[in-house]
């Protein structure tokens, strides 16, 4: 049976915010920088193509389309969290001066009723933060009805590795993540073990995807199997 993730209130993030990708480095060893960089090259991008970036907390995935592509291309930020887009746009206003030939933009809203027009986007990127929505199914509809036809979706998400032995070594670390978190009143972080911890299988996100008209293209693991990145295609 499919267990559901905890859900993550919008506060913890407003939390987090100014300390979002500090965290993310220190937790991964810089290995998050990376990670994204590897999975947005899944996506094949060509010039000029228009990434729209849901969910995308402090335009992390910016910075990565940037250090893998080396043309143009326009990028669109949506994010609820306030204080999430602040830190994103200090980051954009930087892009802006360093790769001028490139659009940055964002805006707050949600990614469950997005105000774009129908087939506007070539890509759409999702990462870490599908099943922080109330409604994972309608941002899933809204992703498909925005992509245009042959536009590819690339989905990001915590997970547990299939080896059984890393499986234990991982839930060994994650109590003892979640314990030293507890210690230093960093709940986000002891939030994202207990994600970790709930991860339904790449069955049930596939499914999930292709019910809202997606095909899977394309999918890797990263991080000893921590991290499950697909690339869907309307
Ligand atoms: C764990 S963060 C991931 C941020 C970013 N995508 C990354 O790669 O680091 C999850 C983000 O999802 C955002 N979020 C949650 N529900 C949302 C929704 N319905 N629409 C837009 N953003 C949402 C949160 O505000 C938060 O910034």
């Amino acid at each position: 049976m499919v267990g559901t993730r905890p859900a993550t209130p919008q506060a913890m993030f407003t939390k987090i915010a100014p300390r979002y990708d500090l965290v993310n480095s220190v937790m991964t060893f810089g290995g998050d920088r990376r990670l994204r960089r590897r999975a947005v090259r899944m996506l094949r991008l060509e010039a000029d193509s228009k990434v729209l970036d849901l969910a995308a907390g402090t335009a992390a995935i910016a910075s990565a389309l940037v250090a893998e592509y080396r043309f143009p291309i326009s990028y669109f930020a949506v994010d609820l969290n306030e204080q999430m887009l602040e830190v994103a746009e200090r980051k954009l206003a930087r892009l802006r001066q360093e790769q001028p030939r490139s659009e940055w933009g964002l805006m707050r809203g949600s990614a469950e009723d997005l105000t774009f027009e129908s087939s506007s986007f070539d890509a759409v990127v999702m990462c870490f933060a599908l099943d922080d929505m109330d409604d994972p199914a309608a941002a899933l509809s809204e992703t498909a009805r925005v992509l245009g036809d042959g536009g590819r979706f690339l989905l990001i998400e915590l997970a547990l590795p299939d080896n059984p032995i890393l499986l234990k070594v991982l839930k060994l670390r994650l109590s003892m993540i979640r314990g030293i978190a507890g210690l230093f009143g960093l709940d986000p972080v002891a939030h994202m073990t207990e994600e970790i911890e709930s991860d339904r299988g790449a069955d049930y996100t596939i499914s999930r995807c292709e019910s809202v008209g997606l095909t899977l293209d394309s999918q890797a693991r990263y991080h000893g199997g921590m991290v499950r990145a697909y690339v869907f295609r309307k």
